[in-house]
This record gives C-alpha cells, structure tokens and sequence, in this order.
C-alpha cells in the first residue's frame, strides 16, 4: 500500500443480504481502515465505491445492476473513482458482471476480503480492472478482524459454507463446504465483545445447527456441537443476549432446544424455515425432512419452551409445485402458526440443481399464490402480535425508529420489534434495556410505552 496515499482516499460501501454479508462489510471496513481508508458518509464524496451484496434471488442480482448503474454515473463525473464488487453476487456473477459493466474495476469473493487494499492499489497501479474470487478457504485465523457498526450488539460466524444443496440455493456453491469456527477461539472473541461493551452477540451460520459436525467426521463419537457451544457462550459473565441463525430442521435436536429452555441468556427465538407444506415439493428442494418431521419439532419446541417464538422462510412457485401442493403449505401456517414468515417467489439461480427443472406454472398464477400466503401470514403474525399487548416486557434499545418523530426502536427477547417514544432520554437509551409497557399491535411490529 505504499505507492497510493491511501489516507486521503475515502470508501463508501453499500451492503445487501443476509447478517452474513453484514459482516463481511464490518471485515471490509476493517481491513480498508488499517489500511488508511476514511469512511465516506455518502457516495459523491467517495473515491471507492463498494457495493457487498448477495445473489440468492433474481431481486438482489437487479439491485445489484441498479447500483451500479447509479456508481457509473459517478464516474462519468469523477473518472478517477474504482467501483469494487464483493460478496456472494462476485462470486456467482462475476463474468456476467465484468462483460455487461466494463466500469467496474475489482470484482472481489468472499474469500478475498482481506486483499481488498492490495487489490486497489494493484488496480491503480497497473490500470486493469481485476477479478479475483479464489476459493482459498484458510483458515479462520483472521476471521474475527472486524470493525463492528454497533457498539451493543455483534453478528459472529461461527461455522461458514454450507454441506445441504437444496436444490435451488447457491450459497453452497458461493461459500464453499462448512467449516467451524474453534470452540475456543468463539468464546475468546465473545469475552473480548462483552468487554468492549456487547451485550447482545448473534451466533451465525449458513446452518449453524450442524455446527462442529466437521471436527469429528465419525459418526460415533460424542461431537462437541451446537448445544454445546450455546451452553458455553450463555456462561460467559456479562453477556445479556445471545441469538443465533440460521437452523435447518434437519439438524435442530433436543440438546439444542434444551440448551435454549435452559439458560436465560439465549433468547427464545428460533428462525426455522421450513421453505414448502407438500412433501413432493421438499423432496425436489432436498430439504431431507417431511412436513411432519418439521411439524414434529416445532410442536416438541412450543411443548418446552411455550414462549418461544418460531419464524420461517417460504419459496412460493418452486418448479413441480401444483396448486394442490401450495394449498397443502396453507394449510401447514394455517396450523403452525409461524410468528413471523419471509416468503419469496422462487428464483431460478444458474448452476444450482433446480434450474434444471421443469417450470410450467405461469408468473401471474405464482404472484397470486404468493399474495394469497402473505395475506393469510399477516393475519397470524398480526394475532401472534397482541397476545403480547398490555404486557411490560424488557426491551434493548437498537435506535431510532423508522417512524421518524424521535421515536426509539427496540427488540423484545422473542426479536419482535417494537417502537416507543423515548423523551428526553432517547440518545442514551441507545444500547441500553429498558421496559416497555406494549400497547398496540401491527402485522411487524408493537408499539408501547416506556416504563420506569
Ligand atoms: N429462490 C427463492 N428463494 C430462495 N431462497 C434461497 N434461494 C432461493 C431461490 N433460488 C430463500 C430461502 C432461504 C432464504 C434465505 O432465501 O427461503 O431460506
Ligand atoms: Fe441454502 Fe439450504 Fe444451505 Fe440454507 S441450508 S444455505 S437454503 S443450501
């Protein structure tokens, strides 16, 4: 980095996706500030435009293309800026990326974080745009190298990749095979955050329920796994929150729910997508689970922890899904009764194995059932919601709410968000728990009242 005076050079990063990609951005921005990078608050006064972004879906991937259109434009201005591409999109898109957008100067993988600022001074230098998104998956040694955006809570991988393959997903193709984190080298992290004030730690993973299955390959022996890293993190002095995601259903068992139940610490909060409600369509997707098994462990979880609440994720559309099959995914929220679902029209992704599947049902008619699911989903998150209406409840303070008028914004333990006036006190309740009396529900959030 010698030859560019990088301390006069300011980055400004935009960031799409999943918590994931949040963190490779914190990596990112670790990594250009040793460097001798400024932040830039917006991007007409950047001279490196980064955009960070998934390519799970078709809708992420045309995003993606927006911004860049919008990056060019400054460019046009300011000729001398570099627009860099990183993340899970880099990786799966990048020769459709470096042929439609000859302005784009580094395409960079999510195993390429840490070269970013001798890639750019390599692109200054020699003035050839570079393509970089080797899957040298080393070792987690740097891992932890991180410039976190909020001082109160962190998102910490503990395992990365993922072995699954369902059959319409391109992480496994993006992130490699799974590969855990050190138990100890977890925990040390956890310790130093709280120490630096953290008190809400987020455990992620593409599928962090099978975490540690990589240490010990035999099926035979006692694993250290998940249940037991939840066990080990939850007795960490000082850490009030600890969350996690995301859990396949396949690999969620009655060690991890108990270690939930037990101790006060983990919140109780599963995200457990359950993706379709008719077991031919889940046999296609390779989820390796029935709708009763998923029904199964979902009852096994309300039956232990009755308060706990339970979100998901849906694919609407999935090639060889019928009418008769959508009714059947009906009918399973009908009954489940999930808290909170994300649904998504499915996305055909290059080089995954649905893509070579059969699609015969028409846009219009999965728009229609896509809206006819997020209807009835609403409904139940909306009555989920004011079961809780009337109760004092301990919230941690995240910020401002979107609402605007000063309003303070906050997570209750079950992750339902709620917004509450803060007075005078609003900018020191930031990061701080409080109580809030809930007065009112809406289909995504609450609205209360603070409590002394
Ligand atoms: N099309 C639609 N939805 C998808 N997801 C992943 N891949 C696709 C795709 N090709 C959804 C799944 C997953 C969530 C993160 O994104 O529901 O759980
Ligand atoms: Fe994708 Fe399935 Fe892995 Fe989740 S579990 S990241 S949906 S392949």
């Amino acid at each position: 980095m010698k030859d560019i005076k990088t301390e006069r050079k300011r980055y400004y990063i935009k960031t799409f996706g999943c918590q994931m990609n949040e963190f490779d951005s914190e990596r990112i921005c670790y990594f250009l500030e040793s460097a001798g990078f400024k932040r830039a608050i917006s991007y007409s006064s950047a001279d490196i435009l980064i955009i960070n972004t998934c390519a799970v879906r078709e809708k992420a991937e045309n995003r993606l293309y927006g911004h860049i259109g919008n990056f060019k434009a400054v460019k046009l201005q300011k000729p001398e800026v570099l627009i860099c591409i990183g993340g899970c999109a880099a990786q799966s898109l990048k020769e459709k990326i470096l042929n439609s957008f000859p302005c784009v100067d580094i395409v960079f993988g999510t195993q390429n974080i840490e070269k970013l600022p001798d890639l750019i001074s390599q692109r200054l230098k020699f003035k050839k745009s570079i393509c970089i998104t080797d899957e040298d998956f080393d070792s987690h040694e740097k891992l932890y190298l991180f410039k976190r955006d909020q001082k109160f809570k962190a998102f910490l991988p503990v395992m990365v990749g993922c072995n699954n393959f369902c059959s319409y997903c391109i992480v496994p193709y993006v992130r490699g095979r799974e590969r855990s984190v050190n138990p100890q080298q977890i925990i040390q992290e956890v310790k130093n955050l709280v120490r630096g004030g953290v008190a809400e730690v987020t455990l992620l993973g593409q599928n962090v329920n099978s975490y540690g299955k990589d240490f010990y390959p035999t099926r035979n022996s006692k694993n250290y796994d998940f249940a037991a890293l939840l066990n080990d993190v939850s007795a960490i002095k000082g850490l009030k929150r600890i969350r996690f995601m995301t859990s396949h259903p396949k690999d969620l068992n009655k060690d991890i729910v108990s270690a939930i139940k037990q101790n006060s610490n983990v919140m109780k909060h599963i995200h457990l997508p359950v993706q379709a409600g008719s077991n031919k369509v889940l046999k296609l997707m390779n989820r390796k689970y029935t709708k009763e098994i998923y029904a199964e462990k979902y009852f096994y979880i309300k039956e232990q922890i009755p308060d706990c609440s339970i979100t998901t994720d849906i694919i609407v559309g999935f090639p060889g899904e019928e009418e008769k099959d959508f009714n059947e995914t009906l009918d399973l929220v009908k009954s489940l009764r999930f808290h909170r679902a994300f649904t998504f029209i499915y996305s055909e992704r290059s080089g995954t194995s649905a893509a070579k599947l059969i699609d015969a049902v028409s846009k219009e008619e999965k728009k229609l059932w896509f809206r006819k699911l997020v209807e009835l989903q609403n409904k139940i998150s909306y009555e989920e919601n004011l079961k809780v209406v009337g109760k004092k409840i301990e919230v941690l303070v995240e910020g401002y709410s979107k609402k605007g008028l000063g309003q303070l914004a906050g997570r209750l333990e079950n992750n339902t968000i709620v917004n509450f006036e803060g007075f005078k006190k609003s900018a020191n309740l930031i990061g701080r728990f409080v109580n809030v009396e809930i007065k009112d529900a809406e289909v995504f959030y609450l609205t209360g009242r603070l409590k002394e």
